[in-house]
């Protein structure tokens, strides 16, 4: 129960490392705020998680939407009394040649990745710095191995998360003196529905396995366990910083076998 008496915010939770990340914080004690659009899907998970006595309330919000971001965390704070932790990890892809990718895509890509990390982080700060405890608040967002490499028919999506990472490391050096600590995750591949969509693309999947030293595609629970390190007040002097979770992908040039 490493995080009784925290709350924690998760976005994406409807779905993949949203979902996966948001019952894990219920299982160790959080009290979890959990937000996606389709709230059918969060209130399974709510439901899921009260039958072992989890305590988690479900609020519909499209992470675009820079006034309903404001309404959700008002609604959270009332609820809960607190926000210590919130994690960002709604996003999308589009795949596709950039050459013929339509405008509305490139924005949809950018705007659900990257400038809906501005909005629920401008969002989040007043409420982590409302929280003054002897652990610092947490706010961790979700980038890719597409910050840092090139993925085929994903531009969009990797310059949304170069972006993402660009952004923790700047929020990090101004929110510091606060107690707040900004950080990401990069997953490689990892089995949801996001990342199957990708993989079976002609012979992506063979592909994708030959890049990584593991030699296979990670689970949501790899990526929902670093997030609680980094949440956790075992991270407390780790700011700016990413934790990569791709099965060596990221330090290979290639692979033995
Ligand atoms: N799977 C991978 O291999 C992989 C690798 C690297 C990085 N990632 C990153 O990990 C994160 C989660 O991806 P995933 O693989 O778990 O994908 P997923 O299963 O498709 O889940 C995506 C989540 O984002 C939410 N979302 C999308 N657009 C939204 C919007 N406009 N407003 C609110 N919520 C929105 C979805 O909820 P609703 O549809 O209900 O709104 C869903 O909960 C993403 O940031 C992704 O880029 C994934």
């Amino acid at each position: 129960m490493r995080f009784a008496e925290k709350t924690v915010v998760v976005t994406g939770a409807s779905s993949g490392i949203g979902r996966r990340t948001a019952a894990v914080f219920a299982q160790e004690g959080a009290k979890v705020a959990v937000v996606a659009r389709r709230k059918q899907e969060l209130d399974a998970l709510c439901s899921e998680v009260s039958d072992y006595g989890g305590i988690m309330n479900a609020y519909a919000a499209d992470v675009t939407d820079w006034k309903r971001i404001r309404e959700v965390f008002e609604c959270v704070y009332k609820d809960f009394g607190r926000i210590d932790i919130v994690v960002h990890c709604a996003g999308v892809t589009v795949k596709g040649p950039v050459q013929e990718m339509e405008p509305e895509d490139w924005d949809r890509v950018l705007d659900t990745n990257l400038k809906s990390t501005y909005y629920v982080a401008k969002t989040a700060h007043e409420y982590l710095k409302r929280t003054k405890e002897e652990e610092n608040t947490k706010f961790i967002a979700v980038g890719s191995v597409g910050t840092y490499l090139g993925i085929p028919l994903s531009a969009a999506y990797c310059a949304s998360k170069g972006g993402v990472v660009q952004l923790i490391k700047a929020m990090a050096v101004e929110w510091a003196a606060q107690q707040i600590n900004v950080n990401a995750v990069c997953p490689g591949y990892v089995r949801t529905p996001l990342s199957e969509g990708a993989l079976k693309i002609g012979q992506t999947r063979q592909k994708v396995l030959s890049r990584i030293p593991m030699g296979y595609i990670g689970s949501t629970d790899d990526v929902a366990q670093a997030v609680l390190f980094l949440a956790s007040g075992q991270a407390d002097y780790i700011t700016g910083t990413t934790l990569n979770v791709d099965g060596g992908l990221l330090s290979a040039a290639y692979t033995l076998d």
